[in-house]
C-alpha cells in the first residue's frame, strides 16, 4: 500500500489533530507517571505496566515487549489496518475530509467495488456453510471433515463450508439474490469452460469455480471474507483450488488465519507459519493459536512485512519432504535482513503438522519448537548433509549459496554472529570464510565486543548497542544535543543499524543550525528498521550530572573507537604485507600506523581529562 494514496498535507493535518493520549486511552487505561503516562501493554500480557505514552513526543513505547511508535502505528497494530485505512479512520474521527484515491492510482469506484465484493463473499460463504449443515447434501463433506479430525465446533469456528457437485448451484443462488454475472466473475466465484469471454447477460457457459469441495473462507484482519480455498473430497485433481487474484484477495499477501492468530502471536512474540489449511487449523484446534498458513505460494516480502507488525520471532513448520526443505531454504534470503529471528521445526518424515499434532500432542510440539535450530543453522546443516563430504573445501563450497546471502546483510552484528556460526558449523576458521567472501569482514569487531550490550539482545528491534551510542541518541532525541555536537556525530561509528539511521536522519534534517527533533523522530518512526529503537531511546529516563561533559566524553569514546578500528585494520594489512614481502607497501602502511597512533594518543589526552 502506498503513501501516495492520501495527499501528504492531509496526513500532516491528521497528525496535528490526533492526540496519542486520546487514541491510546480508547484501548488502555492510563495513569500519569511523571511527564508520561503508563498502562498495561495491549501488545503482550503483563501484570505491571511497562507500556508508556509520551504526550509531548506523541509516541508510545513498551519497555516490556519493545513495541513502540506513534498514534498511527498504534492504531495499525491494534486494528490490523493498513496505513491509508488508519489515516482515513483517524481523519474521520478528527472531522477531516479525505479526498478519494488519487487519479490513476486506483479506479475511483474501487472502494465501492471492494465493499460489493465483500458482501458477495459473505453471501457465498453463508451458502457454503448452509450446504454443510444439510442432512443429505452435506453428509459426505461432514464425514470427510470428521475423518480429517475436525471437531464439531471447529467446523463453525473456522467457517467450514461445502460446495456441492452441481455445475451452477452457487451461480443460481447468487443471481437469485440480486448479484450479476460480472459481480460473480469479479469475485472469482465462477468461470467459463474455456476461459473465453461470453455474453454477461446469459448465464449459460458459466459455471461454479468451486465444485464438490470442502470450503475454507479466507478472511482479512477485519474478519471479512476476501477469498476461498476448496479441497476436493478424497482423491482428485487439483487437490486444492484457491480464489484467483481479485481486488480483495492476493495469495502473495494474505496469510490464512492471521485474523485468529494475531493476538496469540503478539503475546508470544512469535508466529508459526505452516503451508496448509488443515495444518493451520489442526494446530489452532489443539490450542496452538499463533499459527498462520501461506496459500499455495512461497513466502513473499509482503508476508514478511505483515508479520513484522506483530512479532519479532518466526517459526517455520514446513513439510519434512525435500520440497518443504527447499521452501525453508528459499526463505533465508527473505528473512536475512528482516530483523526477525527465525527457527525451523522439522517434523519426522511422513508427518505433516496436521497429523503430527493429532498423534503427538502439543507437549511434544512445544519441545520441538524449543529445541528447533535457527533458519541459518538449519540451512547450513542441510547443505552440509547434502554435500556429504569431509573435505574442507567441499564443505565451504556447499554453503556458498548461504554465504552469498549473508554477505547482503546490512546489520553488522547479525552478519558477525552468522559468519561466526557458519564457521563453527563448518569447523573452519572465520578467516577462511572472510577470505572467500570479503564482504563478511567484521568491522571494528574487537571494540564492539568489549562493551557489554546494555539491553536484552534477543528482541530484534530493541536497542543493543554500546552505552555511548545509547546516551548520544537518547540525548539527540530528547533535543538535548547542541547543533555543534550533532555535527560531530558520524553514522558509521554507531554499531546498531537503527542508531546509524537515526544519526543520518538527524544530520540530514539539521536545519540552519537548528536540531530538528520532531523531524528526526518523525522520519525515524516511519522506518520499521529503527522505529522501536527510536521510541525506546526517546523515552529513556536517564539523568546526567553534567550533560555537556557527558556528551563530550561519549563523542570522544566513539572517535577513539573509530581510530582503534582503523588502526587494527592497518596493522593486519601491515602484517600480511610483511609476510608476503611487499616491502614498499609495508613501509607505507607502517607510516600510516604511526601517524594514527600519534593521533590517537593526542585524542586520548584530550578525552581522558578528569571528569566529575
Ligand atoms: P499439500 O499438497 O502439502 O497438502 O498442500 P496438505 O496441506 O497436506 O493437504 P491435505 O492434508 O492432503 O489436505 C499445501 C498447501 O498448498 C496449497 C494449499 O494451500 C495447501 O493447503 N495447494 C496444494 C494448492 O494451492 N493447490 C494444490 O493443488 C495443492
Ligand atoms: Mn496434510
Amino acid at each position: 500500500m502506498s503513501l501516495g494514496l492520501i495527499p501528504q498535507e492531509i496526513i500532516e493535518q491528521v497528525k496535528d489533530r490526533t492526540d496519542i493520549l486520546d487514541v491510546v486511552s480508547g484501548y488502555v487505561t492510563l495513569s500519569k507517571a511523571g511527564q508520561n503516562f503508563k498502562g498495561l501493554c495491549p501488545f503482550h500480557s503483563e501484570k505491571t505496566p511497562s507500556f508508556m505514552v509520551s504526550p509531548s513526543r506523541q509516541i508510545f513505547h513498551c519497555f516490556g515487549c519493545g513495541t513502540g511508535g506513534n498514534a498511527f502505528t498504534f492504531v495499525m497494530k491494534m486494528e490490523g489496518t493498513s496505513f491509508p485505512e488508519t489515516i482515513r479512520e483517524l481523519a474521520r474521527k478528527a472531522g477531516i475530509a479525505v479526498p478519494e484515491a488519487a487519479p490513476g492510482f486506483r479506479p475511483a469506484q474501487d472502494t465501492g467495488n471492494r465493499e460489493k465484493l465483500e458482501t458477495l463473499n459473505e453471501a457465498a460463504q453463508a451458502w457454503f456453510m448452509h450446504n454443510l449443515t444439510q442432512a443429505e447434501a452435506g453428509r459426505d463433506a461432514r464425514l470427510y471433515l470428521k475423518e480429517r479430525g475436525m471437531f464439531e465446533d471447529t467446523l463453525e469456528a473456522f467457517g467450514f463450508g461445502y460446495a456441492p457437485e452441481s455445475w451452477d448451484g452457487l451461480l443460481k443462488h447468487l443471481l437469485k439474490n440480486g448479484y450479476t454475472l460480472p459481480d460473480l466473475l469479479a469475485g472469482g466465484l465462477i468461470t467459463t469452460k474455456d476461459g473465453a469471454g461470453r455474453n454477461p447477460k446469459d448465464a449459460s457457459g458459466y459455471y461454479d469455480k468451486f465444485r464438490a469441495r470442502v470450503m475454507f473462507p479466507i478472511r482479512d484482519l477485519r474478519k471479512k471474507v476476501i477469498g476461498f480455498g476448496g479441497r476436493i473430497l478424497g482423491e482428485g485433481m487439483p487437490k486444492y483450488l484457491n480464489s484467483p487474484e481479485t481486488p480483495l484477495f492476493s495469495k502473495g499477501r494474505a496469510l490464512y488465519l492471521l485474523e485468529k492468530a494475531r493476538e496469540a502471536a503478539g503475546k508470544t512474540d512469535t508466529v508459526i507459519i505452516v503451508e496448509g489449511y488443515f495444518d493451520a487449523i489442526a494446530l489452532h484446534q489443539a490450542g496452538i493459536t499463533n499459527v498462520v498458513a501461506t496459500l499455495g505460494t512461497a513466502l513473499t516480502p509482503d508476508h514478511i512485512r505483515t508479520i513484522r507488525r506483530y512479532v519479532t520471532k518466526v517459526v517455520l513448520l514446513f513439510d519434512p519432504d525435500e520440497a518443504g526443505v527447499r521452501a525453508a531454504l528459499r526463505t533465508l534470503d527473505l528473512f536475512v535482513d528482516s530483523g526477525l529471528g527465525v527457527k525451523v521445526v522439522s517434523l519426522p518424515s511422513g508427518d505433516d503438522p496436521d497429523t503430527f499434532i493429532r498423534n503427538q500432542g502439543t507437549e511434544v510440539f512445544a519441545q520441538m519448537q524449543e529445541k528447533a535450530p535457527s533458519l541459518l543453522d538449519f540451512a547450513v546443516e542441510h547443505s552440509l548433509k547434502r554435500a556429504g563430504s569431509t573435505v574442507i573445501e567441499d564443505r565451504i563450497r556447499s554453503v556458498d549459496e548461504i554465504l552469498r546471502i549473508l554477505q547482503k546483510t546490512s546489520n553488522r552484528l547479525e552478519k558477525e554472529e552468522c559468519t561466526k556460526r557458519v564457521a563453527e558449523r563448518l569447523g573452519v576458521n572465520q578467516q577462511r570464510l572472510i577470505e572467500r567472501y570479503p564482504e563478511l569482514r567484521p568491522r571494528e569487531m574487537r571494540q564492539a565486543r568489549r562493551d557489554a550490550p546494555v539491553s536484552v539482545p534477543s528482541a530484534g528491534a530493541r536497542f543493543k548497542g554500546t552505552p555511548e551510542e545509547r546516551d548520544l541518541v537518547h540525548l539527540l532525541l530528547q533535543g538535548q544535543l547542541l547543533p555543534a555536537e550533532v555535527r560531530r556525530l558520524e553514522a558509521e561509528t554507531f554499531s546498531m543499524p537503527a542508531c546509524k539511521l537515526i544519526v543520518e536522519i538527524a544530520l540530514r534534517t539539521l536545519d540552519e543550525g537548528r536540531v530538528s527533533v520532531r523531524a528526526t523522530l518523525d522520519e525515524a518512526l516511519a522506518d520499521v528498521a529503527c522505529a522501536t529503537v527510536a521510541t525506546e531511546l526517546s523515552m529513556l529516563d536517564q539523568p546526567y550530572d553534567d550533560v555537556r561533559q557527558h556528551v563530550t566524553d561519549c563523542l570522544g569514546r566513539l572517535e577513539r573507537k573509530k581510530l582503534e578500528g582503523a588502526l587494527g585494520r592497518l596493522i593486519t594489512q601491515l602484517r600480511v604485507a610483511e609476510q608476503e614481502g611487499r616491502t614498499d607497501e609495508a613501509q607505507r602502511l607502517n607510516d600510516e600506523v604511526n601517524a594514527l597512533r600519534l593521533q590517537k594518543s593526542g585524542r586520548a589526552t584530550v578525552s581522558s581529562a578528569p571528569s566529575a
